[in-house]
């Protein structure tokens, strides 16, 4: 079986084809020769999903899936969830977005937050959803040099590591990705 992952993200690549079992070919968009911007413009992370998964189907033809993410802050009632990646402008800079949200929480005891990622499936005609939540805190100042975006300010519960200062293998085990892609997996064997 082949598949498409929608994404020019070349971390979520590496993080999600180390999941996914070796009867399914993953594809990349550059592999379909889709260099263009995909668009995400609904209002919440599961709505981007879908639109980016149907936007390879309808153009490309082929069967995929597309994630969406996003980090919800308590204190910031769930932002900057779906505009996480534009969290402090268009230039979708992670050490801005880290540092913006770092100034929202100045003086905030309540620094509980989850990751949520919500995959889109479209196979065989049919459109599928996963979602993976991973619910930690925003620690107060950057620690870490792996991973990518916010993972630096992100400890995920029972851990006194951030995201950036564990290894991919244990981030996909316990991270919203890792998660949603285990669902996938399952639906996928199960097929
Ligand atoms: P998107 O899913 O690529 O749209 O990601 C939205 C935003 O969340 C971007 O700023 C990403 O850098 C960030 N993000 C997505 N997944 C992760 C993750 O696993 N760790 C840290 N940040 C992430």
């Amino acid at each position: 079986m082949q598949l498409v992952f929608a994404t020019n993200n070349l971390n979520k690549l590496k993080e999600v084809q180390g999941l996914i079992p070796q009867h399914i070919t993953l594809l990349s968009l550059k592999d379909i020769g889709c260099f263009e911007d995909i668009p995400e413009t609904q209002q919440t992370i599961k709505g981007n999903a879908i639109q980016k998964a149907n936007y390879i189907k309808e153009h490309y033809g082929y069967d995929c899936f597309a994630d969406d993410t996003g980090l919800e802050v308590d204190a910031l009632n769930g932002a900057p969830g779906v505009y996480s990646a534009r969290y402090a402008g268009e230039q979708r800079d992670a050490n801005a977005n880290m540092n913006k949200l770092l100034n929202e929480l100045e003086s905030q005891p309540n620094r509980t937050a989850q990751f949520k990622t919500v995959i889109a499936l479209q196979l065989n005609g049919k459109l599928h959803t996963f979602t993976g939540i991973c619910e930690g805190e925003i620690i107060t100042s950057k620690k870490g040099n792996k991973g990518f975006g916010y993972d630096p300010i992100f400890q995920p519960n029972d851990y006194s590591e951030t995201f950036a200062e564990i290894s991919l293998e244990e981030k996909n085990r316990i991270g919203h990705r890792g998660k949603a892609v285990q669902l996938l997996v399952q639906f996928l064997n199960s097929k």
